[in-house]
């Protein structure tokens, strides 16, 4: 091509530009010549469409001369562009588009002045090996850059800042990147693809690119993504990771993603789904695993992802898909699990999954949970698609699709089923296709439902099966066959005739489930037991065969299951599997429990403590099911320390506390392990320690001679302290004038002399100590009756001309509690009248002695009064047992013997002041058949054993009841002790 000629066509070129100018921008006008006519206004070789200027394809080594300078969009590509003049394009004012891609440049071009308002950019498919920041610089307006398909290796000098929006670099050689280098394109980029390259590992803070919404790795060779790697990229809407080889995704690997919704990691070499790694994705719809190695996924898995709408498993290795496996997906819509090894999928592991459209679970291994399971897609009540083809289905039961109300699409195709019971389908009464092709129907009477309701919905044309038993029917369409066809002369398909039972067993024991069924073929059986659905691949199975008892030439198959040494985790349900090329029966599901009666681990021990401490009883138990473990203390369940919020019971450490302890916590707990195979017991006994002390404070007293002096010591301790009392630091001389009550707690000087008065100790003590006190009696003398005759001696003789009677009763009784009725009578009368002496409330007892004893529980060392009279008969105080009374024992002429008269005499008056004698006059008028004149009786009171008194003197006639004076009149009584049985005994006479 010669000069003139190009000068020419660049002249007529400039011309017609300069004309295109000054009329406007005409559009091309239509037809070839207006085409040629646009032509000649193009540069030559390349063609004009409205602002676009296409130069791509025309093998040119260099740019065109005179581009005209209208154009918007230049195209380059597919040239042999090595190189391009920096001001060849200067003067297009309009340029915003260069493509240059496959072309031959070596580096980034320089365009010149225009750089600055290029807002794309293509140079794929060239050779460029280096991206350099001073020659991106000027294209300040730059939006798209593609640099795929070059020789780029490296991502090492930052890029400029740029405006760029999308970054295009496939297809280079890319093996290493620099944290950074994206950093000045973090207020604009939206789109990054690095997809087939060569990346084996993305450094940490890689992308800081917050504006980021695309991101491709493709075919890279990442291996493993460690935790935070994406982080910087809080707006990204999708990662594409496919094709890397992926095996590692370390936990919170995609942490920082809350935003993403699309996750493509398909072709890789992925083993697991955990939360670990899905840790953070919390707006995730998309998330697509196929072609991984994927045959786990672990229970909790989809904790962050619960907006997930789709996800793709296909082609991994599940073969299971367990309760959990789906759990928190509520708003999936597909899930395809196309392409693994899925045989086992547990009663509830579509749960939840309640917006799920579709279903696909083509080629995969399913057979019994369509032949035996209820239901197992109940709860999918929106599934539309449901995809069962290509798996190992060979019977359908009319359960299979229970719950599936929704369903208008069912593929069975490529299964060989056998057998379809009636209105197996006829609950989807949404059902716009149902495909099925088998060529293995067992057409008998059982089948005749089929080709009818096939044709009454108009699924023929998705329907090919036929007929594979009976031998006359082999091979016939199921259409062909007329409804008499269908019979049922025979059984082919297994039929169970005994059922494994349910049963328990103790641990460590041996048995055996039984299964047996009957088939009129001849095929050969397999047996298989399943335990918990799932395949017992190692059982010990025996099999055998044998004809039928009745029924002739019907064999009849039993399967034995053995289980030796069984576990805890022997336990569940067995069922036994037994198929022949008809089919597969599944029998019952027999329950087996295996149970371990408790044994202890840990017995609470006997336990001594002071008062006021802390009490820990322990008990554990094993057994299976666990064992119940219940306290009791004294044989019940009245624990005085959990009514004061002093006990702790620790369920988990097997624990009992009573803090605080006191003395009504002694006792015997009892620790009681207990499950459905039995029960056992530990004791432990309570005993608590207290140093002995005065309950109340120690009163001295003051007596007017001849009165009763009650001296109290109040005393408490565990074990209960014994009492002593000395007087003026010497022993106490002990006459039949003093009497000891309640275990030595009350000292009573019965017409008290002066003799008396003195510093009296009472001494208590037990295990822990001794305690000591001291209470000084006084005695007033009476002038008039302190005659000096009135001695000791002369008191045996006249002086006791008086009688006294002294009755100390101590009962016990009242509702449970010990209560210590101290009744002292003390009847004196002297003969010298001057000298009678009233009552006077200080010598009655303390009003609240006996609440006051009681209310320290028990009495341990009890002192019974033991009175007997010498005529015979005997009124024991019984104190040891509750309830006991003191019983009015009758004489043989059926009276009431005399204390007894006398004791009724006492009660029948008011309790607390002296009873006169008209007063019991006057009750006697009221008919009581109660004699009031007291007898002569005689009274042997016994002291308190610890000291010894058991005297013969002691116990000598020493009361009486004055005959010739018919005065009643006695001197102490007690206040406020009326009980229920005091008032029956009352009635009683
Ligand atoms: C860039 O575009 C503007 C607006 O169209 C124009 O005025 C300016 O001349 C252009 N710059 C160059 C160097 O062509
Ligand atoms: C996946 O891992 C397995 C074993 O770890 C290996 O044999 C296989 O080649 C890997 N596949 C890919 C695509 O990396």
């Amino acid at each position: 091509m010669g000069g003139p000629a190009v000068a020419v066509a660049a002249a007529a070129a400039a011309l017609a530009l300069l004309l295109g100018a000054v009329l406007g921008r005409p559009d091309p006008p239509p037809g070839a010549a207006a085409a040629a006519a646009a032509a000649r206004r193009c540069a030559a070789p390349c063609r004009c469409l409205g602002d676009l200027l296409d130069c791509s394809r025309r093998r040119l080594a260099r740019l065109p001369e005179a581009l005209p300078p209208r154009v918007a969009r230049l195209d380059l590509s597919h040239n042999r562009l090595s190189f391009i003049k920096a001001n060849s394009m200067s003067h297009l004012q309009n340029l915003r588009e260069v493509k240059l891609n496959n072309n031959e440049l070596e580096t980034i071009p320089n365009l010149g002045p225009v750089s600055a308002n290029i807002t794309l950019l293509s140079l794929a498919g060239n050779r460029i090996v280096e991206i350099l920041p001073e020659h991106l610089k000027q294209f300040q307006s730059l939006e798209t850059l593609d640099l795929s398909s070059n020789n780029i290796s490296e991502l090492k000098t930052p890029l400029p800042p740029l405006q760029l929006k999308y970054l295009y670099i496939n297809s280079n050689r890319v093996t290493s990147m620099e944290p950074g280098y994206f950093d000045n394109l973090a207020n604009t980029l939206l789109v990054l693809k690095l997809n087939r390259n060569r990346i084996s590992a993305i450094p940490p803070k890689m992308f800081k690119l917050p504006q980021l919404q695309h991101l491709e790795l493709n075919r890279n060779k990442i291996k493993n993504v460690d935790g935070l790697t994406f982080q910087g990229l809080g707006a990204l809407k999708s990662l594409k990771m496919q094709r890397n080889g992926v095996t590692k995704l370390m936990d919170g690997a995609f942490w920082g993603l809350s935003n993403m919704e699309v996750l493509q990691l398909d072709h890789n070499n992925l083993t697991e789904i955990t939360k670990g790694w899905l840790y953070g994705l919390l707006m995730l719809q998309e998330l697509h695993l196929s072609q991984n190695a994927i045959n786990r996924i672990s229970p909790d898995a989809w904790e962050f992802c619960q907006k997930l709408s789709e996800l793709d498993l296909t082609f991994n290795h599940l073969s299971r898909l367990d309760d959990s496996s789906f759990l928190g997906l509520s708003l999936l819509n597909t899930l395809h699990i196309g392409n693994n090894k899925v045989s086992y999928i547990a009663d509830c592991a579509f749960r939840g999954l309640s917006s799920l459209k579709t279903l696909d679970l083509k080629n995969n291994e399913i057979s019994w949970t369509i032949e035996d399971m209820n239901g197992a897609f109940s709860g999918l009540d929106k599934l539309r698609r449901l995809i069962l083809q290509g798996n190992r289905i060979r019977s359908i039961t009319k359960k299979a699709f229970t719950g599936l109300d929704a369903l208008e699409h069912l593929d069975l195709s490529d299964n060989a089923i056998m057998s379809l019971q009636g209105n197996a389908f006829s609950q989807m009464k949404k059902l716009q296709q149902l495909h099925l092709n088998t060529s293995s129907l067992l057409c008998d009477c059982q089948l005749k439902w089929l080709p009818q309701w096939v044709a009454e919905n108009n699924f023929q044309s998705f329907v090919n099966a036929s007929c594979a038993h009976p031998q006359l029917l082999k091979g016939r369409s199921i259409f062909a066959v007329s409804p008499d066809g269908f019979v049922c002369d025979d059984f082919p398909k297994p039929q169970i005739t005994v059922q494994p039972e349910t049963q328990s067993a103790i641990k460590g024991s041996n048995l055996s489930f039984i299964c047996s069924a009957a088939s009129s073929s001849d095929s050969p059986m397999t047996f298989a037991w399943k335990k918990d659905n799932e395949l017992l691949h190692d059982a010990e199975m025996e099999n055998y065969a044998h004809l039928r008892a009745q029924g002739g030439e019907v064999m009849e198959y039993t399967t034995i299951l053995r289980l030796r040494n069984v576990e805890f985790a022997s336990e569940g349900k067995y069922q036994c599997v037994i198929s022949n090329h008809f089919g597969s029966s599944y029998s019952v599901k027999a329950k087996l429990t295996v149970n371990m009666l408790p044994s202890f681990t840990k017995t609470p021990m006997d336990l001594t403590i002071r008062a006021g401490a802390m009490a820990r009883l322990e008990c554990a138990a094993l057994g299976h099911p666990a064992p119940q473990i219940a306290w009791q203390k004294d044989g019940g369940t009245d624990f005085p320390a959990a009514r004061e919020r002093r006990m702790h019971v620790m369920p988990e450490d097997d624990v009992f506390f009573i803090v605080d302890v006191k003395i009504e916590d002694i006792g015997v707990y009892s620790c009681t392990a207990q499950n459905s195979a039995g029960s056992i017991s530990a004791n432990a006994t309570l005993t608590v320690l207290e140093t002995p002390s005065f309950l109340r404070p120690l009163l001295d007293r003051t007596v007017t001679k001849g009165e009763t002096a009650v001296l109290q010591c109040i005393a408490g301790g565990s074990p209960p302290p014994r009492l002593n009392w000395t007087k003026d630091d010497s022993p106490l001389v002990v006459t039949e004038r003093h009497f000891f009550a309640a275990g030595n707690q009350l000292l009573i000087i019965v017409d008290s002399d002066v003799s008396d008065a003195g510093k009296y100790t009472c001494e208590m003590s037990n295990t822990l100590g001794t305690e000591r006190g001291n209470v000084r009696l006084s005695v007033i003398p009476t002038p008039t009756c302190d005659s000096p005759q009135m001695t000791a001696s002369s008191l045996d003789d006249d002086g006791w001309a008086t009688v006294g009677v002294v009755i100390i009763a101590v009962v016990c009784c009242v509702v449970g509690t010990s209560l210590v009725w101290v009744v002292i009578i003390y009847h004196t009368r002297r003969r010298n009248e001057d000298c009678s002496i009233t009552n006077t409330d200080e010598t009655n007892l303390p009003a609240d002695i006996p609440s006051y004893l009681s209310s320290q529980g028990t009495l341990a060392d009890r002192q019974d009064g033991y009175i007997s009279s010498e005529s015979g008969s005997h009124h024991q105080f019984v104190t040891s047992s509750g309830g006991g009374f003191f019983l009015p024992q009758h004489d043989s002429n059926g009276k009431l013997d005399p204390f007894a008269q006398g004791l009724a005499c006492l009660l029948s008056g008011t309790f607390g002041k002296p009873l006169k004698r008209a007063h019991l006059d006057a009750f006697s008028s009221f008919g009581q058949p109660v004699d009031c004149q007291p007898r002569a009786f005689h009274l042997k009171t016994r002291s308190s054993p610890d000291l010894d008194s058991e005297s013969e003197e002691y116990g000598k006639e020493r009361t009486d009841f004055q005959q010739e004076n018919h005065t009643c009149t006695y001197k102490q009584t007690v206040e406020n002790h009326r009980t229920p049985n005091f008032q029956s005994y009352d009635l009683d006479t």
